[in-house]
């Protein structure tokens, strides 16, 4: 891979987040803020998956603005586009060829299983995209294509992850080959799943019914602070322990953001907060909040008013991608047993 410093030391990473709606804090930190204190150490690349995202409708002109953003915003938060690969998966045309070699090693009873299906297509299940259901195959091609080794993801992408193993496993098994890695899922930190603000037991996510529930990476410092100091808490004061933690998900989930925005373990904000008010500690968190988000939120801004910049960004990873991905397809077809187009 190009770029000043030789790398490639512990593997190649490969991660993507869908360009659906706007970056929240549940993809900061599960995701990005992890990918940037990894990217020394690893050759990266990082992917606005657009394809996965049209797996459920997306108005196109939004779906434009989406991918320029979510490009913009892995920038702004301190991904190097010029030492790793950041591109858009639709520029990259073997990502869709693999997958549909994928859906053919795949078997019905793994996707049956996979639990973002079942909670995505709900109870309406006769009216999910076909996409929506052969999308971990196309997860998986993600991350094979470039024989991924390491996926460092949210907790709620492992089983995606694990099936991604299968399939490597099983086209390595099926062809006598030892092609594929069976690439690591990386879930790392003190915010691996980080819940709705007004329920903790649900997910942040963009499909959250209160505006109050989610914090956007395009949030203004003062709707970050109305958002935390609304966020629901108990009548409780925060404990001295993290065993005191039990059962007390909204608590739980505003300490780990508390812990991940400041590098800290949870053990470590629990001993520096422990018998505060939460009034008091809402107050620390919004300002440490808005101070990590504020200058990604101007980055951002800065960024998307130079469309032709990110353009560039994007194209000089599709060409990089694109060198990557050509031979090891042609891999994949030789061992399949696809004539050779001579
Ligand atoms: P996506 O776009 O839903 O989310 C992008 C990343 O953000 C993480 N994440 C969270 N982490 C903690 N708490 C949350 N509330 C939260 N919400 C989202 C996700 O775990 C993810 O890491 N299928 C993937 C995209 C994808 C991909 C890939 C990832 C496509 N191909 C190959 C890795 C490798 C997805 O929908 O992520």
């Amino acid at each position: 891979m190009s770029g000043s410093t030789p790398r490639s030391t512990k593997g190649r990473i490969f991660s993507g987040i869908k360009p659906t709606g706007d970056l929240h804090l549940g993809n900061y930190i599960g995701a990005l803020r992890n990918w940037v204190a990894m990217q020394k150490d690893y050759d990266c690349m990082f992917c606005v998956v657009d394809l996965h995202a049209i797996t459920v409708w997306q108005d196109p002109k939004e779906l434009l603005r989406a991918t320029r953003e979510v490009a913009a915003g892995m920038v702004a938060s301190g991904i190097d586009p010029v030492e790793n690969i950041l591109f858009v998966q639709s520029h990259v045309a073997q990502h869709a060829e693999l997958a549909w070699l994928f859906n053919c090693v795949a078997r019905l009873g793994w996707l049956n299983r996979m639990t973002q299906f079942k909670d995505k297509a709900g109870k309406d299940r006769e009216k999910a995209s076909a996409g929506l259901y052969v999308y971990p195959a196309l997860m998986a091609a993600d991350i094979l294509l470039y024989k991924g080794t390491h996926v460092p993801v949210g907790e709620d992408q492992k089983q995606h992850v694990e099936l991604t193993r299968d399939i490597a496993q099983k086209f390595n098994n099926d062809f006598g080959v030892t092609l594929f890695p069976l690439p690591e899922p990386v879930i790392q930190g003190p915010g691996t799943r980080i819940m709705s603000l007004r329920d903790g037991t649900r997910k942040m996510s963009k499909s959250e019914p209160s505006e109050f529930a989610c914090i956007y990476m395009t949030d203004t410092a003062e709707a970050i602070r109305d958002k935390i100091k609304r966020a629901t808490t108990d009548p409780n004061l925060l404990p001295d322990s993290v065993a005191g933690l039990e059962g007390r998900a909204e608590a739980t989930n505003l300490l780990s953001i508390y812990a991940a925005l400041t590098d800290r373990t949870l053990e470590e904000v629990v001993a520096e907060t422990k018998g505060q008010q939460f009034s008091q500690f809402k107050a620390t968190l919004a300002d440490t909040a808005v101070a990590v988000l504020g200058p990604i939120n101007a980055e951002m801004k800065r960024l998307m008013a130079d469309p032709a910049e990110i353009d560039r960004i994007l194209k000089r990873g599709a060409d990089k991608a694109c060198d990557l991905a050509v031979p090891i397809l042609k891999e994949i077809y030789d061992a399949v047993g696809f004539l050779p187009r001579t």
